[in-house]
């Protein structure tokens, strides 16, 4: 992360649309604009919130959780993971317009856009302590905060990518904004992610039917196109524990005490498995790849 704040970029605002009439935004003075009328100014730190009206009931993580995110990522623990997931952004042509819903800090979109040069981007996150965060990620992208479960402040057919991380899936939205040969690249946790952590810290169990609940959610909207996985091993001290579990909601129902202690009574060393899948998904209903093949 860099001290630098980049300037709103008017090819990253050009991919959104006003959450009150839906039409085109533009940069305007220190903030966004649409025909209408309606104005959203740029926070200091740097994002734009672009609500719906009444605003959202989901906040996102708390600072805590970012501030732990941050010093995880910027560590490089995830690195192969952001690296799995730009070959697979990369796979089918480099893009020009991405998007990562429940982007977070940023740091994954920021290593997709590293690897397509001509590329923006745009974070979507609940949470303005992650946009905070983000808007400071890439130089050629902008961090706004706003709800994936509501109608998505984009413009429709304006995307060659969304990604989404570890984050909440809305594959209505997804389908609206992606263009036509646009694709939808998702990482999930397997069933044994951080599993040595599992039981020693008494985290919550990744569940088993999350690969069956993917496909459900999306199936209607989506169909998957191509799967690879992120299988590896990291050496962990204490601290780097400490904050891997604290960026997650896996130990929201243990005290910092009980964490601590039972961080405590881990080796010095820590092997922790990475598993994760990355899994890309094209715009149609998946009977539509059943039948072509
Ligand atoms: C586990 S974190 C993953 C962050 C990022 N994708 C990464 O892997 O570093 C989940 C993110 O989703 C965001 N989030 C949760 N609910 C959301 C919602 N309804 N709309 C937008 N973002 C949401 C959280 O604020 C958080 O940043």
């Amino acid at each position: 992360m860099t001290g630098t704040l980049p300037d709103l970029l008017p090819a990253a605002v050009a991919l959104l649309a006003c959450p009150v009439c839906g039409e085109d935004l533009t940069v305007a003075g220190p903030g966004v604009r649409c025909p209408q009328g309606h104005s959203f100014d740029r926070a200091r730190q740097g994002h734009v919130t672009l609500l719906p009206a009444g605003g959202s009931p989901h906040a996102g993580d708390s600072a805590g959780m970012v501030a732990d995110r941050v010093d995880f990522l910027a560590a490089g623990h995830y690195a192969e993971l952001t690296s799995t997931l730009a070959d697979a952004v990369l796979a089918n042509g480099v893009p020009r317009a991405v998007l990562d819903a429940g982007g977070g800090t940023g740091a994954h979109l920021a290593g997709v856009l590293d690897r397509a040069p001509r590329a923006v981007g745009v974070v979507l996150d609940a949470s303005r302590y992650a946009a905070r965060r983000a808007a400071r990620a890439h130089p050629r992208a902008i961090a706004v905060v706003a709800d994936t479960w509501s109608r998505w402040p984009v413009r429709s057919g304006a995307l060659d990518r969304v990604l989404v991380v570890f984050a909440p899936r809305n594959g209505a939205e997804t389908v609206r904004v992606l263009a036509p040969e646009g694709r939808l690249v998702v990482v999930t946790p397997a069933a044994e992610h951080l599993a040595e952590l599992v039981g020693p810290l008494g985290l919550l169990h990744v569940d088993p039917d999350k690969a069956g609940r993917l496909a459900a959610t999306l199936g209607p909207h989506l169909r998957p196109v191509a799967a690879t996985a992120v299988r590896e091993e990291l050496v962990l001290d204490h601290p780097a524990v400490r904050t891997l579990v604290g960026m997650g909601p896996h130990a929201r129902h243990r005290t910092a005490d009980e964490l601590a202690a039972a961080i405590g009574r881990l080796p010095a060393s820590v092997r922790v498995t990475v598993s994760v899948d990355v899994t890309t998904y094209a715009p149609g209903r998946p009977s539509e790849s059943a039948a072509a093949s």
